[in-house]
């Protein structure tokens, strides 16, 4: 029978899914979003060119898969519309490949503004940094009852109703509670009829097309976006995204039953990275981070934001392995440590005196652990070349089997470059 898999990332967003679903996306026949929306920014270099997809599953890429946006998801019609526009532009078909959830829920300016508006009254160092795209306010109207999804967006007098009674609402909070400007509820309307016509092509309940794969041996690929440490539950809340990106969150966000989820795939970097507010103990505000920085090209794809780096922190990934289960993982970024000599992963947390384990629920007490590491050599030689794990300097090999028996999971692919190529499994001959 065809295997579903679901791939995730484990640590704060940034891990390289991309480059790895894309791979994997060529053996499966749907590809599936299951919660976030254009917060995410997964890259794909396909020779010389780099598509940065926010909204549309990465399988967009591979000729001939369907790819659909779940109802998890949140969708900002505006934004996919052009992001489709763009794809086809460059040459790739989305009309006929691509549905979207009529369960979704649609992202609106007024997501957008508030977004703005609740992170700049937060006091100085507790700000979340969002990336601006609505994802916290639309989710919250979502969890409210007072969401507007697909569904009614593609009825007009449906649309026209509840618009002009909701962006009305919204403007007495962008008034009275921001000082802010309010929308201009009629050409609100007249935009949101706009793109419901244009997006009709895509929106219909996914549950059948869902269903129909499931029963006709067609194999899904999840992907998820964001990771475990943006989760809301098991993230470093409040610091964290508004969706449910880890393993349970793939079968509320598709329909799909968690039992026909086959595997679960984590993707994981050889350090760590974060983008936005929010504890990070093992962060480097040094050299170290620059050289992470400029070597991993650590800048956001979608707000072009300089990511904080650090040393890879194995007490917060053994927190993502324990709510995700991954079967494996695949480790990214190996090649941008290349140039260190000596690495460090941390191990546990001194906290308050205490050696600890585990994540604290506390983010102001994970905001104030040491990390107590454990040094190993770096390779210093260019790994690039390497198409099997078995083929890496001994230093490499050891730094691998270091994380793995650190975070207790077991590496089965390393990425040694970003090209759609550069993948190196674990052969078992070493
Ligand atoms: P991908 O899928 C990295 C971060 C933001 C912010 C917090 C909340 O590319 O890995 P939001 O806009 O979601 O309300 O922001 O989450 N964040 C990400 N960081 N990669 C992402 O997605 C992210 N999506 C959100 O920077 O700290
Ligand atoms: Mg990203």
């Amino acid at each position: 029978m065809a295997e579903n898999l679901l791939v995730l990332g484990l640590q704060w967003g940034d891990e390289g899914k991309g480059q790895v679903i894309d791979v994997l996306a060529d053996r499966y026949d749907v590809i599936v979003r299951f919660q976030g929306g254009a917060n995410a920014g997964h890259t794909v270099r396909v020779g010389r060119e780099k598509f940065t997809l926010h909204q549309i599953p990465t399988g967009i890429l591979r000729t001939g898969k369907l790819c659909i946006i779940g109802n998890g998801a949140v969708v900002d019609p505006e934004g996919l519309l052009e992001e489709i526009d763009t794809l086809e532009k460059r040459g790739l078909q989305v009309h006929g490949r691509l549905l979207v959830s009529d369960r979704a829920h649609v992202v609106m300016p007024y997501h957008k503004i508030l977004d703005g508006l609740q992170d700049a009254s937060r006091a100085v160092g507790k700000k979340i940094e969002t990336t601006g795209r609505g994802i916290g306010p639309c989710y919250a109207d979502k969890a409210a009852r007072r969401g507007l999804r697909l569904v009614e967006m593609m009825q007009p007098q449906t649309l026209q109703a509840r618009l002009k009674e909701l962006a009305t609402a919204k403007n007495r909070e962008l008034t009275a509670l921001y000082g802010a400007d309010p929308l201009d509820v009629e050409a609100l309307c007249a935009a949101y009829s706009g793109y419901a016509e244009r997006l009709r092509p895509f929106v219909r309940d996914t549950l059948p097309v869902i269903g129909a794969a499931l029963a006709n041996g067609k194999s899904i690929l999840l992907e998820g976006a964001q990771a475990a440490m943006l989760d809301i539950e098991f993230g470093t809340y409040p610091y964290v995204t508004s969706s449910n990106v880890t393993a349970g969150g793939a079968a509320v966000g598709t329909g799909i039953p968690p039992s026909r989820i086959d595997r679960v795939l984590g993707v994981m970097k050889a350090y760590c990275s974060r983008v936005g507010g929010g504890p990070f103990p093992t962060e480097q505000d040094n050299e170290i981070g620059q050289l992470m920085r400029d070597r991993g090209e650590e800048y956001g794809s979608t707000t072009g934001r300089p990511r904080r780096c650090g040393w890879l922190d194995c007490v917060a990934l053994r927190h993502a392995v324990a709510v995700n289960g991954p079967d494996s993982v695949a480790l990214t970024g190996l090649p941008v440590l290349s140039a260190l000599p000596k690495l460090k992963i941390c191990v546990a947390y001194r906290l308050a005196g205490q050696v600890v384990k585990h994540v604290p629920a506390d983010p102001d007490a994970l905001a104030q652990a040491e990390p107590e590491y454990e040094e190993l050599d770096g390779w210093q030689t260019d790994i690039s070349g390497a198409k099997a794990l078995e083929e890496m300097p001994r230093a490499a090999r050891d730094y691998v089997a270091a994380v793995e028996a650190a975070v207790g999971t077991t590496v089965d692919m390393v990425t040694v470059g970003r090209g759609r190529g550069q993948i190196a499994r674990r052969t078992g001959n070493g």
